[in-house]
């Protein structure tokens, strides 16, 4: 992983991803002496067939650049170039916070079991991130990394918030990269960097980190009952809402792939919803007419909020506290909607399918 501390002199990408806000990928850390207490003899046979796939190592040699990376990105013109830069930053914090985590996780505990995934799950994430922050320094940045480590703040979750906001965001991921993979298949025209390429055999790394947390959920089934539920159900209201929220106002970077940000966002919706039936005992009904609202209103708060701050002063600073406000309330309606029960499935392990 040390190559990911030789990056860069910290540049204004890096002040943007240190940046806390709302919808930007957080850094975690957690509990490790529960983490190390872990039993996943539940689901053993599953667990080490999960594991000889960490070791195979499929994609150890993919993250090779080839092709013209650079060209691409001294062609492109804005507004397309700041909103695919804006792209490129968040998912290479997403990365690196994950390769974080997993890696303080594997230091601190002694469990082979848990030891040896967190380090492959490292492992990989660390590539996938010092592959996005080549395409960074294409455009003159690149996010100092190790920077970005000692000065993000971290937001302590306990193990089974962890689970459940990783697991959601890895299967979403896959959901994400392997959406716009297809859509680039079928319309080469719209590729306008190389990187896209990367992205099936690379989402097919996050799929496998979300098996892996699916699994240690299924081994301990209290984490998916009782006031559990939830949690769950938090987890995956601000999750969805999250990325409708900052997806529909990447509205050029969108065009450029030929979709709309809308249909994108619940196709990935559709995909998330039916992975997450091998461990969450519900799944949220996003295409209802009225959550869908209630998420289209929940993005023009934020929308108007984001403006009011822009504005400055006392008018700006009191319409951003009404827009708090009704932020809370519309999360709160989108929470209480009602949810898609759903009987958990015998056999756990799923393949990417889509
Ligand atoms: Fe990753
Ligand atoms: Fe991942």
């Amino acid at each position: 992983m040390d190559d990911l501390f030789d990056c860069a002199p910290p540049l204004d990408s890096t002040e943007a991803a240190r940046q806390d806000s709302l919808l930007a990928p957080r850094f975690y850390t957690t509990d490790f002496a529960a983490m190390d207490r872990i039993d996943v003899s539940p689901v053993r046979q599953d667990w080490d067939a999960l594991m000889e796939e960490f070791r195979a190592d499929i994609n150890k040699g993919h993250f090779e650049r080839a092709g013209s990376f650079k060209e691409a990105v001294d062609q492109l013109q804005e507004p397309l170039r700041s909103e695919f830069l804006d792209f490129l930053i968040s998912s290479v914090t997403a990365e690196y916070s994950g390769c974080v985590l997993y890696n303080e996780i594997a230091k601190h505990v002694t469990n082979p079991d848990i030891k040896e995934l967190m380090r492959s799950m490292a492992r990989d994430e660390a590539r996938h991130a010092s592959f996005i922050n080549h395409s960074l320094r294409d455009f003159g940045l690149a996010v100092d990394l190790g920077r970005l480590k000692r000065e993000k703040k971290q937001t302590y979750f306990a193990p089974k918030f962890i689970f459940y906001a990783t697991y959601l965001s890895e299967k979403i991921g896959y959901a994400r990269y392997i959406s716009i993979y297809r859509q680039l298949e079928a319309h080469p025209e719209f590729r306008f960097h190389p990187i896209f390429s990367w992205f099936e055999r690379w989402c097919n790394d996050e799929f496998r980190h979300g098996e892996a947390f699916a699994l240690l959920m299924r081994a301990d089934p209290s984490l998916l009952a009782g006031r559990n539920r939830l949690w769950i159900r938090f987890f995956l209201v601000a999750v969805y809402a999250t990325m409708y929220v900052r997806d529909q106002r990447r509205v050029v970077l969108h065009d450029a792939f030929g979709l709309d940000p809308q249909q994108y966002d619940f196709q990935v919706f559709d995909i998330t919803s039916a992975i997450t039936r091998q461990v969450f005992p519900f799944t949220l009904d996003t295409n209802h007419p009225a959550f869908r609202t209630l998420l289209a209103s929940l993005r023009a708060v934020l929308d108007a909020s984001e403006g009011a701050k822009r504005r400055g002063g006392l008018s700006g600073w009191l319409t951003r506290g009404w827009c708090a406000v009704q932020a809370a309330t519309l999360f709160v309606r989108l929470y209480l909607h009602p949810v898609v029960p759903n009987r958990l499935p015998a056999d756990i392990r799923l393949v990417p399918a889509w």
